[in-house]
């Protein structure tokens, strides 16, 4: 049984999908040991109480500096037992140390068809005002591994969704949401905690 640490800092409508899907058994083989937050005030945290899965807040306002936040954030990580760790929605940049610890055991969501609307700067709504200035007809989501770079590392799966004239970034955010985020993160979550894919120069390989 593969056991998930799932980070998040807002609403978790990702985390949701990834309990929906292991309860409804779209993910098979997995549990989320801990749902973590840099937020003590996340919706994300009363999703995991309302599934009774444990809820722990770390913020970095309570230590003296980031690295005793770092560290205390890979000692929480680390006491949930974790095979892998979901960043739904974690606005923190992940210690070195920790990436560096749990190589391709670490995925990531974002709301974009990487490489395009990613990196520094690059999180939430921010994305889709930049897709619509931009004006592009297509965009989606991405589910990679991570490594030490901001939305470097390699692609899982991706989805494409349509930008229609007229959208907002909330209109454009909630599709991007529905028709691609609900959906690549728990399939990838599920082809993980069955053995199904692995990493090969930098590239993720499926296995039939
Ligand atoms: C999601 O859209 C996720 O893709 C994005 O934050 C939102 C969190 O929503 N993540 C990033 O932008 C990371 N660069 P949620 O808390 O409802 O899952």
């Amino acid at each position: 049984m593969l056991k998930i640490a799932v980070l998040v800092s807002g609403g978790g409508t990702n985390l949701q999908a990834v309990i929906d899907a292991i309860d409804n058994g779209t993910i098979t083989n997995a549990e989320i040991t801990a749902v973590i937050s840099n937020n003590k005030n996340a919706f994300a945290l009363e999703r995991a109480r309302n599934s009774g899965i444990n809820a722990i807040s770390i913020s970095p306002k309570d230590f003296e500096n980031r690295d005793l936040f770092n560290d205390a954030l890979i000692k929480t990580v680390g006491e949930s037992g974790a095979d892998l760790i979901i960043l739904a929605g974690f606005l923190v940049v992940l210690p070195k140390k920790m990436t560096e610890n749990y190589e391709n055991r670490i995925i990531n969501i974002h709301p974009s068809l990487i490489p395009s609307f990613c990196g520094k700067g690059f999180y939430g709504l921010k994305v889709h005002e930049e897709v619509l200035k931009r004006g592009v007809k297509v965009t989606g989501a991405t589910c990679h591994f991570v490594d030490s770079g901001t939305d470097t590392g390699p692609i899982i799966l991706q989805k494409a969704v349509d930008v229609y004239e007229g959208d907002t970034p909330e209109v454009l955010q909630r599709r991007v949401m529905e028709q691609a985020e609900w959906i690549i993160l728990p399939k990838a979550v599920n082809l993980i905690a069955n053995g199904k894919i692995h990493v090969e120069d930098g590239r993720v390989i499926t296995v039939a």
